[in-house]
């Protein structure tokens, strides 16, 4: 069934369009659908000669990987001067967590949940992109994933589709601020559509076989909020999905986007998976890849040029209809015109725009606040926020001086020479306390037997310190695309390093840079306190130090669970509750024999310097009916001495369903700040429509029994309350 926007009569943009397309030959239609990379990232401001050729002869619709107001400019003086329609190009590129001023990795901001932020986050970064001459972003990156192992999980925001939908509202009014014709917006693009979290066992690209339930209940919610906020475009995933590559899937771009949820916006695929199609096994060569494709509803093709070569063959030949090109074509000139390109095709090309809008003290303010709030303390024994007695800090780790690393993948414009080491952070902010720093070790090691360990100078080093902050992790270049890892412990000689510190006694802050959870179960109980910075970007040092000595108190909650071995996973926390739940008495019951069913740190998990209690929920009515709502009422109090922020959570589970149903689920969440003593009543609005899932008969509705509203600090502890739907 058509949606009411498909229905809508053509508008002034829908008229430009059809008259620009009457006037273009097959082969310029075919090259709107053409996106091709710049060579910016490998050789500088420079373009292969063919592509040049290509955007001359108006066979080009989109460049990415080129920024920077001087070299864009230099493309498009190409499209709209040298060109037979002077149609602008468009200019994209990976803006996945800031441009310049790079803010936490996205699964880490995920962990402050703070929606008002992480949108505030993503307009900064489409400020800074747009003032170099980018008109489109490739993220928000929005999918849920279940799989510490997946390098990817540090792009996306974590494993809960609830949170996931209201990171990916907030990312797509981030990026596309009061609409594209904004000269600070940049086009937002879903990615990747779909289920490419769910790779099996974590490793990139890989298969995807999960059935059409868990697709709409768990993966798909992201993109149709994303789609529902405006998003202007989607991407392709490489995977495969039930046997068929996703860019290829009519069932996800033709049922699902277009015919359900009504997406007016364009569909790009992902680095040239129309080629892939052949290594999957699903097109015979790339005539046959082409067609599938464009057949699917793919609209634009990155970097596989299969577009620009089978497509004007295909079409005289009759194998796609003309109209189809049309329609491909219609929807990405809309898009050039909702930016404003038709009008003027250097309006985000400003040179004096570009210098005052980059890495900006505002910017970088914001970075380091954001920094601070996607901290997750997991462990404190008191010796955290620095206490006024401690005099002289150790200062050890292959992460404490490593700028470079900071700012996490996919932080493609970013220059690690503006990132502020843990290091420097310390030595700018720590007034009046000594500090000594040693590496220690390196990161990674290629070869374990050879690694070097300065264990005796760690020691020394320790020894002669009130206290030790240890900075401990991943590489920069161990998670994002392609860099799935088998285990999830601290890689190379990193823990040998904290056993050598260990043995001297003295207080151990352990700070973690890395890209994922990570298995900490064999070193958890050595250090003080433990301190999840993830990578944090620009402002790494500063926005960490503000946590270590309390100028912010910490309130992150992982969105991610933290198991206590890669062979628990997948873990996590909405699962299922079996025929043969955990009872430690029985044997014949759902468990491993050398592990505990829990995770180390369980979703929603996060400490603060202050402490809270909570009450038991209240809940408004015991039957709820149909179309109805209830509320769940919680007294929170701040039980500490100082004053913290808290991020209370509100669950649900559906005791009996025509399809089992998960132990529990997120269904809302406040972030509250408390002073010492203070007691606040948070309220959570629970309406019939949020208890709706694919049923039996795959109906997305809700069925009555009996349910449970529970709520609490943590998915792992909570106070329940039942009620009933009728
Ligand atoms: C491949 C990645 O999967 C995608 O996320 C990214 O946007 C493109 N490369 C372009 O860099």
């Amino acid at each position: 069934m058509a949606t009411r926007a498909q229905q809508a009569k053509p508008d002034r943009i829908d008229r430009s369009v059809d008259s620009l397309l009457k006037l273009m030959t097959l082969e310029e239609k075919i090259g709107q659908l053409n996106l091709l990379t710049s060579d910016l990232d490998q050789t500088g401001a420079s373009l292969r000669p063919q592509y040049r050729k290509d955007i001359e002869a108006g066979l080009v619709g989109a460049v990415f990987n080129a920024y920077g107001v001087g070299y864009v400019r230099k493309l498009q003086d190409i499209a709209v001067k040298q060109t037979r329609l002077k149609i602008p190009l468009l200019f994209g590129y990976d803006v996945i967590h800031g441009h310049k001023t790079i803010f936490p990795m996205p699964l880490a901001m995920a962990a402050s949940w703070d929606m008002a932020r992480i949108e505030g986050a993503q307009r900064i970064a489409a400020t800074e992109a747009a003032a170099m001459g980018i008109d489109w972003t490739f993220a928000p990156m929005i999918d849920i994933s279940r799989d510490p192992r997946w390098g990817r999980v540090m792009e996306g925001t974590g494993e809960d589709t609830y949170l996931g939908v209201q990171i990916a509202k907030a990312q797509v009014r981030g990026f596309q601020g009061r609409g594209l014709s904004d000269v600070t917006s940049v086009m937002a693009c879903a990615k990747h559509y779909a289920a490419y979290g769910a790779a099996q066992a974590g490793r990139d690209y890989n298969t995807v076989d999960i059935s059409e339930r868990v697709l709409r209940d768990v993966y798909l919610p992201p993109f149709k909020a994303a789609a529902d906020a405006g998003c202007a475009t989607f991407m392709t995933a490489f995977n495969e999905l039930d046997g068929v590559p996703a860019t290829a899937s009519q069932h996800l771009l033709k049922d699902i986007l277009r015919r359900e949820w009504g997406f007016k916006g364009f569909v790009v695929t992902d680095y040239t998976a129309i080629t892939e199609m052949i290594l999957h096994g699903y097109s015979v060569d790339s005539a046959q890849a082409g067609k599938q494709a464009i057949l699917a509803g793919n609209d634009m093709d990155m970097q596989a040029s299969i577009y620009q070569k089978t497509l004007p063959g295909l079409v005289r030949s009759k194998q796609v209809p003309e109209s189809v090109i049309n329609e491909s074509a219609g929807r990405i000139l809309r898009k050039k015109f909702e930016l404003g390109l038709f009008a003027d095709p250097y309006r985000r090309m400003d040179s004096a725009r570009q210098s005052a809008s980059l890495l900006t003290p505002a910017h970088r303010a914001a970075a380091r606040d954001m920094a601070a709030r996607s901290c997750v303390l997991l462990k404190n024994n008191g010796v955290l926020p620095i206490k006024s007695s401690v005099k002289k800090i150790a200062v050890i780790g292959p992460l404490a001086d490593a700028q470079h690393d900071m700012i996490g993948a996919w932080s493609a414009a970013g220059d690690d020479i503006t990132a502020i080491s843990l290091l420097k952070g310390l030595k700018d902010n720590l007034k009046g306390i000594e500090i000594t720093y040693l590496k220690g070790c390196d990161i990674t090691s290629k070869n374990e037997l050879q690694d070097k360990i300065d264990g005796g100078a760690a020691m020394a080093l320790a020894n002669d310190a009130d206290l030790v902050i240890l900075a401990l992790g991943e590489s920069k270049e161990q998670s994002g695309e392609a860099s799935s890892r088998s285990t999830i412990k601290l890689p190379g000689a990193q823990q040998a390093l904290l056993a050598y510190v260990k043995t001297i006694g003295k207080p151990i802050a352990l700070v973690l840079f890395n890209g994922r959870p990570l298995d900490l179960s064999d070193i958890v109980d050595m250090p003080d306190a433990i301190l999840e910075a993830w990578f944090p970007g620009t402002e790494a040092g500063n926005g960490v130090a503000d946590v270590l000595m309390g100028t912010y108190n910490p309130a992150g909650k992982i969105t991610l669970t933290f198991p206590r071995s890669v062979g628990q996973v997948p873990l996590f926390y909405n699962q299922k509750n079996t025929g043969r739940p955990l009872n430690d008495k029985e044997k014949y019951t759902s468990k491993y024999l050398d592990i505990p069913n829990t995770p180390l740190f369980p979703f929603g998990y996060g400490l603060s310097y202050t402490t809270f209690s909570y009450g038991a929920p209240a809940i408004s009515k015991r039957e709820l009916k149909m179309g109805d709502s209830l509320t769940v009422r919680v007294i929170v109090t701040n039980t500490g001495k100082t004053a913290g922020e808290e991020i209370v959570q509100f669950y649900v589970q559906d005791l009996v369903g025509s399809v089992t149903r998960p132990v529990i689920e997120l269904k809302g969440f406040k972030k509250i700040n408390l002073a010492p003593g203070q007691a606040q009543e948070v309220v959570f609005t629970l309406h019939e429509q949020d208890l709706r899932f694919y049923t039996q008969s795959m109906r997305f509705a809700s069925e009555p029994g009996g349910f449970k509203a529970s709520t609490g600090p943590n998915s792992a502890d909570v106070q329940s309350v039942l009620f009933s739907l009728k």
